[in-house]
Order: structure tokens, then sequence, then C-alpha cells
């Protein structure tokens, strides 16, 4: 099963059937802040720091706002648009908001 490790804080979740990425986020209070949820705002940028794999890829939208941000995916995704697929391994997130 997925675990996702959210960098910057102690939160770690094993995510076993995959899903979501913000409904994550949401259920366990993440430190990755969010806003539109609708790829629109890149509030949510994350890094992908391991386990880009476990992330199904970007749609179109998500690509669109990476790209206005001049970052690209998979080491940097949208969580609002992110959904794990499910398996085992680590993912390992920091959120970028601060950072810009
Ligand atoms: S919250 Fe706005 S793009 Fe994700």
């Amino acid at each position: 099963m997925p675990k996702v490790i959210f960098e910057g804080s102690t939160l770690e979740v094993d995510a076993p059937e995959g899903g979501s990425l913000a409904d994550i986020c949401d259920r366990h209070e993440s430190n990755v802040p969010f806003s539109c949820r609708s790829a629109n705002c890149g509030t949510c940028r994350i890094e992908v720091l391991e386990g880009d794999a476990l992330l199904a890829p970007p749609e179109d939208e998500e690509l669109d706002i990476l790209d206005v941000f001049a970052i690209k995916a998979p080491k940097f995704r949208l969580a609002c648009q992110s959904k794990l697929v499910p398996g085992p391994g680590i993912v390992r997130i920091k959120p970028l908001e601060s950072e810009f």
C-alpha cells in the first residue's frame, strides 16, 4: 500500500486503495495548502521527493498550471489533481506554497 510522507511535518498516512491526494490531505489535516481545488491557482503545488510513479499521470489542466509556475511533472504536481495508484511504496511530498 502507498504510504504518503509529508515533509515539514510528522504526518505519514497509509493509503491502501490509493485515491485522491486532496482527500487524504483533508482527512489528516496535512501541511499542504489548498484554494481553488480545480487546477486554477497553483496554491497546492507540491514537490514529489520520492515515489512519483505512485501518482497517476497529470491531465492537461494540471500541466498547464505547472507551466505557469515554470515547474514540471513528475517532480512537481498539484495536490488537488493528484491521484495515488494502489500498490506498495512511499510517496514523499513537500508543499511549495511558502517557497514562492
Ligand atoms: S488548489 Fe488551486 S490548483 Fe490546487
